[in-house]
């Protein structure tokens, strides 16, 4: 068994980044420059953003974080939104979801200027997405995509179930795999909350991604040997023992499924920590337009 070190590979893509854009900055050309918009105290979406400042740094990037409480309106932010898809000096932003219930997230993502949404939410995003075309995809699917590539997990042809349908991460990461393209090329299945035979259905696959945010759900009865599988879960779960108070546990029952996989994601450091280092490589892509011009 090959366990997956997702905080290793991204190390390593950070690096990488780093060393290109002191290779920009040597050439003569700015910073890249993300931008984040945090509305309110969240305490999941204050740590989630205080590491995308911080992997700003360690790439090389500037970073600028704009915070709002809980009661900005709709209408300022999608101002703020304006002002950044219009300033020449901001390469590519985000806005931290989820937003207060009186803001419209769907309203505030297609506010943004897809040629600088480097979250890859935006609609010409997701679409060129899933026809193949040139786009910015979202983090935690290219993530995923990058570890298999990184692993050199053969899905070509490969059996493919994704256990979750949501938006950001089940629907992107089974139209990634099913791409004519290497990693991908997959005969994918996605698996819901209305499948039916799913431990038959999980038991057939090469590789199982699991997306569904159900702690432990994966069992050993459901994996064959020599499976990959990929967690995306983040489960908190209350752990006294923590400083925190939590800890995070994934959708597959780690302990008992690892011995028979080829390869497998651990929870934490797995698919987690590429998230950001995808958020910080469409940045340094959106910087040099090597998407849209
Ligand atoms: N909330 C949880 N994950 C994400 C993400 O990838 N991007 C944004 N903008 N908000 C999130």
């Amino acid at each position: 068994m090959t366990l997956i070190d997702g905080k290793k590979v991204a190390d390593d893509i950070k690096r990488e980044i780093a060393a290109e854009v002191e290779e920009m900055v040597a050439a003569g050309q700015r910073r890249p420059h993300l931008a984040a918009i945090l509305v309110g105290h969240d305490g999941g979406s204050e740590t989630y953003v205080a590491n995308k400042v911080k992997a700003c740094e360690v790439c090389g990037f500037k970073s600028t974080l704009i915070r709002f409480e809980d009661e900005v309106s709709e209408e300022e932010l999608l101002a703020t939104i304006d002002k950044l898809n219009n300033d020449p000096g901001v390469d590519g932003f985000i806005v931290q979801l989820p937003l207060p219930r009186h803001i419209s997230e769907q309203r505030v993502i297609e506010a943004i200027d897809y040629r600088k949404d480097v979250d890859g939410f935006h609609p010409v995003n997701v679409g060129r997405m899933s026809i193949g075309l040139p786009c910015f995809v979202s983090a935690t699917p290219s993530g995923i995509i990058e570890l298999l590539r990184r692993y050199n997990v053969e899905t070509k042809g490969a059996k493919c179930v994704v256990l979750g349908r949501s938006n950001i991460v089940g629907k992107p990461v089974a139209s990634l795999m099913m791409q004519k393209s290497e990693p991908g090329n997959a005969t994918v299945t996605v698996l819901h909350s209305a499948s039916r035979d799913i431990k038959e259905t999980c038991r057939e696959a090469d590789i199982i991604i699991a997306a569904l945010g159900s702690p432990g759900f994966v069992t050993a009865d459901m994996v064959k040997d020599g499976a990959t599988i990929i967690d995306v879960g983040t489960t908190r779960v209350p752990d006294a023992t923590r400083k925190s108070g939590f800890r995070l546990s994934g959708d597959v029952d780690f302990a008992n499924v690892a011995e028979k996989c080829a390869f497998i994601t651990p929870v934490p450091g797995g698919v987690g920590p590429m998230t950001i280092c995808s958020l910080m490589r469409n940045t340094l892509l959106a910087a040099k337009k090597e998407i849209y011009s």
